[in-house]
């Protein structure tokens, strides 16, 4: 039997990644007020995320998660969720093409605030002070008063996400997801890429297929789903406290979900079974990820598998597999194994970033793009050797024309890094990157699509 759950069940455990408040009074009081803000999602929602995700896990829809690696208060502007937005509706229009099923879409976004590090502190120029851990918790300028914990950032965080999602539920519902548009967009990226020959015969087959559902009369003035879209929030519940706050009864069903974000994650490094982080996220009824690295085994994840999904229910859990171009083989079949010999039902998606960060010659955090394209390349593979679904991708992104990961068609080299290299943690897909990988993901997917539909007519 399991110990009784309760939002503050996890304080009870061994818990890593937390900052060194100074004022434990002034946290509480935050966190009391916090929990009398109204939620930022609902509950349904979040059952309609599970349901999709659930169709993910059964092989009927692929998974695309992108966004921040960290949201800032400094880049809280309407233009950069728009570019955002913008960008990510591209993508998930070029890969429901080449899936030839639904995209579920949920962005790291809108509480997508607090970060895990490597180190509790940081050192530069012989001087030493606590780590940046995100803006919910301390500031990224490197002096002693920005980097003490302040929990007054947590009613920050808590207001920038309240407005995000505004603008995201208008952009979603209120006709700039129109097909039409996205599907023009898109044809810009075709038309600008120095690879456009490349993409040119899929941007081809939409534009033949948008132009006969219209001479079908199937258009966004007669069709609402070719006008809005459904569209999800994400982000690793890290800052457990903040978390707690904004923990709910669903009064319809009388369960507890997480309120700050449709889907929420644990991070490859507060994935301890018995630590608060695991604690937490079982008792609430959200979707949950969780990240797999290089440290993960088979044990471990069968044993996190009991405790946040005992029902084997579709959609609840997926594992998010980051281990880096070129380990992938070393570790995921093994996972994958042991997932099928319990008869476990996940959605498994690729992280190919976070396994690939390296340090350029010129001292910045990169990620060469070849690399990344390398990882979802080996993730498919492996699937497709094991028989299972590769179900989805999770990516750092942004929709703005930043110079953070190297190479891609327009080749961003180690000296351009230092050109537009804007983020507050790691570097992250531009928008060519991001459209430019979904492509390539969307090739893919066609050619899984057509194995099938080989393997259907012989009669496999
Ligand atoms: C992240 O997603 O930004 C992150 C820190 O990932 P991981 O936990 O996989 O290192
Ligand atoms: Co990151």
């Amino acid at each position: 039997m399991s110990e009784k759950w309760t939002p503050s069940s996890w304080r009870g455990k061994p818990i890593v990644q937390v900052p060194d408040y100074p004022d434990p009074d002034a946290l509480a009081a935050v966190e009391a007020r916090l929990a009398t803000y109204p939620p930022l999602v609902f509950a349904g929602e979040a059952r309609k995320l599970k349901g999709q995700l659930g169709d993910v896990a059964g092989g009927r829809a692929f998974l695309l998660q992108g966004g921040d690696c960290a949201e800032s208060f400094a880049e809280h502007g309407a233009d950069n969720i728009r570019d955002f937005f913008r960008a990510f509706l591209q993508m998930a229009v070029v890969m429901t093409y080449g899936a030839k099923s639904p995209v579920v879409k949920v962005g790291r976004i809108a509480g997508q605030f607090a970060k895990p590090r490597s180190g509790p502190v940081e050192s530069q120029g012989g001087k030493e002070l606590p780590s940046y851990r995100g803006d919910i918790i301390n500031a990224i300028e490197f002096d002693e008063a920005s980097r003490l914990p302040d929990p007054m950032r947590q009613e920050m965080a808590y207001r920038q996400s309240a407005a995000t999602l505004n603008l995201l539920r208008a952009f979603a519902q209120g006709g700039f997801a129109n097909l039409d548009h996205v599907h023009e967009w898109m044809l810009g990226f075709v038309a600008d890429s120095p690879q456009a020959e490349r993409y040119r015969e899929m941007a081809d087959r939409i534009s033949e297929t948008v132009a006969f559902m219209r001479a079908v009369g199937i258009n966004p003035d007669t069709a609402p789903t070719l006008r809005q879209t459904d569209f999800f929030t994400s982000h690793e519940a890290l800052l457990l406290g903040y978390e707690q706050a904004l923990t709910r009864i669903d009064s319809t069903t009388g369960d507890w979900y997480a309120t700050s974000g449709h889907m929420i994650w644990i991070g490859d490094r507060t994935r301890q079974p018995d630590h608060a982080h695991v604690e937490f996220a079982r008792g609430v009824k959200n979707p949950l990820g969780v990240k797999c690295g290089p440290s993960s085994n088979p044990d471990e994840l069968i044993r996190l598998i009991d405790i946040l999904n005992p029902d084997n229910e579709p959609g609840r859990l997926t594992l998010i597999a980051r281990f880096g171009a070129g380990k992938v083989g070393d570790h995921l079949p093994a996972l994958i194994r042991a997932v099928e010999a319990e008869g476990r039902s996940v959605v498994w998606s690729c992280d190919p970033m976070h396994g690939n960060t390296i340090k350029a010659a010129s001292g910045f955090k990169t990620r060469p793009f070849d690399l990344v394209l390398r990882e979802v390349a080996e993730f498919f593979a492996i699937h497709e050797a094991e028989g299972t679904y590769a179900g989805g991708v999770h990516i750092e992104m942004t929709g703005k024309n930043v110079t953070e990961c190297t190479g891609g068609a327009r080749a961003i080299s180690d000296d351009d890094l230092s050109d537009r290299y804007h983020t507050h943690c790691d570097p992250r897909l531009n928008a060519d990157q991001a459209l430019e990988l979904a492509f390539l993901v969307a090739e893919r997917l066609k050619k899984e699509r057509s194995g099938e539909a080989v393997k259907i007519a012989a009669g496999l």
